[in-house]
């Protein structure tokens, strides 16, 4: 079976993140997390993944190749202007000949895809979305079904009066390649407002899956930390590199952690990090490869990329960290915080309330304090 995962959003939300990297291509506890989307998808029977790029396309190219390490046949198509969820797709239907699978490829899910596909043809259906079911339906499009999983209508963020559902479309689709007719070529179409719609109002068999499956959007800031922390928590199945130092504590090889220093789990360090005497890592922390925490640093809740260097006496929560930055002695980042690539944060520094720095920020020493 074929799918094709939607990768070619410019992912504004997560910047500077994604300014060198697209969204799809962040590392998740250390792995771009599209090998989350793919592996999920080759459990499910998946030998063919369609990677719909515009973004930095070559990232994922770079990276994943043919797709021969993961099991499954990668082929890419990048658009040369977005062309939206349901204009991309209809971009690569001449690879598209029989039932197929859509993913938005910022969905961190376990969905039982096998069932989703069971219940697309019991339905005969020509388009199945999966949904799930969120706290505050106001902030989302909702998709009401009836007795029969037959989708009744699209309500884009309603107000609290209109909500009759908490079932949300969560990014997941069978379709049948009927479906691409009623696309137009080369235009920016979006299937949420666009084609699946029109199925609806031409009583098309058009139908929902509710599903309780663990599923994110990783597409902001307080989602990204939410997705490690979900992770590390053991909420999805995974397997972490390294060793087990100790309970919930993952190292790779060569890292070091000072007697003095203390590491609670759950934690994943890469190879050769340095944990220096008096640190102080609590959970769900990531590092990558190549970090050095300083002496007396405390760390929680944080995702660092690889060669960060945390100076002594730093304390970093509930923040994200790009590769190569330097943050200084004594600096604070806290709430939210997103530090660009190779940025140098000189010493008594306060970084909070989800501040964004940007690639290669220069900061001197005591110059934000709030
Ligand atoms: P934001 O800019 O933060 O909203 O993120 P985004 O650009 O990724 O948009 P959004 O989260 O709405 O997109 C959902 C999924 O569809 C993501 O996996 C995107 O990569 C993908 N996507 C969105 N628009 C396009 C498009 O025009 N073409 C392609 N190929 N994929 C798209």
């Amino acid at each position: 079976m074929k799918a094709v995962i939607l990768v070619g959003g410019e992912g504004t939300r997560l910047r500077p993140l994604t300014v060198d990297t697209p969204k799809p291509m962040l590392p998740l506890v250390n792995v771009p997390f599209i090998e989350y989307v793919i592996r999920l998808l080759k459990k499910h029977g998946v030998d063919e993944v369609i990677l719909s790029a515009g973004y930095l396309p070559t990232a994922f190219d770079d990276h994943l190749g043919n797709g021969s390490d993961l099991g499954v046949k990668i082929v890419y198509v990048t658009e040369e202007k977005p062309l939206g969820t349901g204009g991309a797709v209809k971009n690569v239907a001449a690879h598209l000949d029989d039932t197929f699978i859509v993913f938005n490829g910022d969905i961190l899910t376990d969905l039982n895809i096998t069932q989703l596909v069971e219940y697309h043809r019991a339905k005969k259906a020509v388009a199945t979305l999966t949904l799930t079911s969120v706290d505050d339906p106001t902030a989302y499009g909702l998709v009401p079904i009836d007795a029969a999983g037959n989708v009744q209508e699209f309500l884009e963020k309603p107000s609290w009066d209109e909500v009759t559902t908490d079932l949300i479309n969560a990014g997941t689709y069978v379709l049948e390649p009927s479906i691409l007719d009623l696309i137009p070529s080369g235009e920016n179409h979006s299937f949420e407002r666009g084609v699946f719609p029109l199925l609806v109002e031409r009583k098309q068999p058009i139908v929902g899956f509710p599903s309780s499956a663990y599923w994110l959007d990783i597409g902001t800031p307080s989602k990204y930390l939410q997705a490690h922390r979900d992770i590390l928590d053991g909420q999805l199945a995974s397997d972490f590199s390294g060793s087990e130092i100790k309970r919930n504590v993952w190292a790779g090889e060569g890292t070091k952690v000072a007697e003095s220093a203390v590491v609670f789990g759950p934690c994943v360090m890469g190879r050769n990090c340095v944990v220096e005497a008096d640190a102080m890592v609590f959970g769900h922390t990531t590092l990558a490869d190549d970090c050095v925490i300083g002496r007396g640093a405390r760390l929680e809740g944080c995702v660092l990329a690889s060669g960060v260097h945390i100076g002594e006496g730093a304390v970093v929560r509930n923040s994200v960290i790009a590769a190569g930055c330097v943050i200084g002695n004594k600096v604070h980042v806290d709430e939210e915080a997103i530090i660009g690539v190779n940025s140098v944060i000189d010493e008594d520094n306060l970084l909070k309330k989800g501040i964004r720095i940007w690639p290669d920020t220069k900061m001197a020493k005591n110059t934000i304090r709030f």
